[in-house]
């Protein structure tokens, strides 16, 4: 069969050059930067990666773990990103295939071509460009490194007086210290970096447009995400499994208000949860302060909507990320504002042979989902399966995009949800059902 094209080397990217080497398929993987682990090699050269130096994963060791090589049992529950980056290494020296890699080779586009892709490159180092055809396309290039930044930006925004950074440019809490400091958002990069950054800041505030549960690392002395991974609870209706979860977490920490921040507006689970030990701690130790939402900028002050204001000296916005991919042309994917029409989060219909792997915010953790991914798409590769008709698989996107709607709300931050076990299931369930 052709040759498969993979582009990155992220956790996603290696978890599909993984089976598509066990699998016999040939490919080649392109990535940008000089070494495997995309987001969780800090201050990585191809200049994606959001990770701060004190980044630990929020998924615990068992979720994280790829099937195929689970961790080292003296690995602790939660990971740094150092020992993730080496665990990936690991991962690729252990199957071998890191020859298969072209690194610091960046692709600046892909086309739709007779029989499959054309892929042009460009070697970073010598700027040398050349095209070829791939059979398959399986784009692997990560989903949090294009900062959004509040669109529109708050009024004043240009003219305000402080510094004004995103979290994914965020490494390190020291040029904060001293400074009245301003984290917007409620998801985990704004918890992780208002509480680092409290240690050392003058006057730390966290300002939010609405409110969510925090979910501790820990429930009962286990890893809370633990949860995710059992088969019969994620089995439950959703209702009940967001009433236990949330009583859980109740009697563990008692209400989110309680330490001043505002009611979530949607059930557990019906939003991802921010999962940090440190927050509520530091606000109840006074050393957080929470504000609702910016209302403006004048000057050196911070305006909120609830008409209070502070002098700030800097701004963090930690308001997520956008789904790019530069080297497509999005219109013939469909893509608008995050929302991207795939079958089962993986195929495009509309586009034969283009396959995105680990394009998903699971309730739990990406890299076994890339990997089961992967042996889907290399089951189409290899023609063991077949895809349904273009009408059914729009059946299904409309169906995902109906439920995910219903159950986040409407948002671009919610596109790509999925349940971890219960997602696993599905595909192993589609793998099933097309080889029949
Ligand atoms: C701060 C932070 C913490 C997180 N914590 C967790 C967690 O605890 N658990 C969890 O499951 N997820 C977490 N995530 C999500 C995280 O994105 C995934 O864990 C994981 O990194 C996704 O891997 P990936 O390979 O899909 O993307 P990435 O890690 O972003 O890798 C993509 C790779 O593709 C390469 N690439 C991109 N474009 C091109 C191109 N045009 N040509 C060649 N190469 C290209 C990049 O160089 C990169 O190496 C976190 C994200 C952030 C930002
Ligand atoms: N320790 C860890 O493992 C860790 C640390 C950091 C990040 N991560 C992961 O990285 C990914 C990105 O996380 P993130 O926290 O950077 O982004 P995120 O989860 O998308 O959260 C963005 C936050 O910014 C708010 N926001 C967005 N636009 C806004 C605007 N215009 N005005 C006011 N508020 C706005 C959002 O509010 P709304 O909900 O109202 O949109 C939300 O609270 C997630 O998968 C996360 O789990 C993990």
């Amino acid at each position: 069969m052709g040759r498969a094209c993979i582009i990155g080397a992220g956790s996603s990217g290696i978890a599909a050059c993984q089976v598509l080497g066990a699998r016999g398929i040939p490919f080649d993987c392109f990535e940008s930067g000089s070494d495997v682990g995309g987001n969780w090699r800090y201050n990585n050269d191809n200049g994606m990666s959001s990770a701060y130096l004190s980044l630990h994963a929020k998924s615990s060791r068992r979720c994280l773990q790829y099937a195929a090589l689970p961790m080292p049992d003296d690995y602790p529950d939660y990971l740094s990103h150092e020992l993730i980056a080496k665990y990936l290494d690991n991962f690729v020296d252990h199957f071998g295939f890191r020859g298969n890699i072209q690194f610091r080779t960046e692709v600046i586009k892909a086309k739709p071509a007779t029989g499959g892709w054309d892929v042009t490159v460009r070697q970073r180092d010598t700027g040398a460009m050349r095209t070829e055809r791939y059979a398959a396309l399986l784009v692997a290039n990560g989903h949090h490194w294009d900062p959004q930044y509040p669109e529109p930006a708050f009024p004043g925004a240009e003219t305000f007086t402080g510094e004004q950074i995103h979290s994914h440019h965020y490494r390190t809490p020291e040029p904060f210290a001293g400074k009245r400091v301003l984290v917007l958002g409620i998801g985990n990069s704004a918890c992780d970096v208002a509480a680092e950054c409290s240690a050392l800041a003058a006057r730390t505030l966290l300002a939010m447009r609405r409110g969510t549960h925090i979910v501790p690392k820990y429930l009962f002395g286990r890893p809370t995400d633990h949860l995710t991974l059992m088969r019969l609870g994620t089995r439950a209706p959703r209702r009940l499994q967001s009433l236990a979860v949330a009583l859980l977490v109740r009697i563990a920490q008692g209400k989110v208000t309680k330490y001043g921040l505002p009611r979530p507006d949607r059930p557990m689970l019906c939003a991802p949860p921010t999962v940090s030990d440190s927050l509520l701690s530091k606000l109840d130790h006074g050393d957080i302060v929470v504000k609702p939402n910016i209302d403006q900028f004048d000057g050196d002050r911070a305006f909120f909507t609830d008409g209070s204001a502070e002098p700030v000296d800097a701004v963090i916005y930690c308001t997520g990320y956008k789904i790019s991919f530069p080297f497509l042309d999005e219109a013939s994917i469909g893509a608008d504002g995050n929302h991207l029409p795939l079958y089962r989060r993986i195929v495009s219909p509309k586009l034969p042979r283009l396959y995105f792997i680990g394009l998903v915010q699971p309730i739990g953790a990406v890299m076994p989902i890339a990997e089961i991914q992967a042996e889907w798409v290399a089951d189409l590769l290899q023609g063991r399966t077949a895809l349904p008709p273009e009408q059914q698989m729009n059946r299904e996107i409309a169906r995902y995009s109906a439920a995910t709607a219903t159950r986040y709300g409407r948002s671009a931050r919610h596109t790509i949800q999925v349940d971890f076990l219960a997602y696993l299931r599905e595909i192993s369930r589609e793998r099933r059902m097309s080889a029949r």
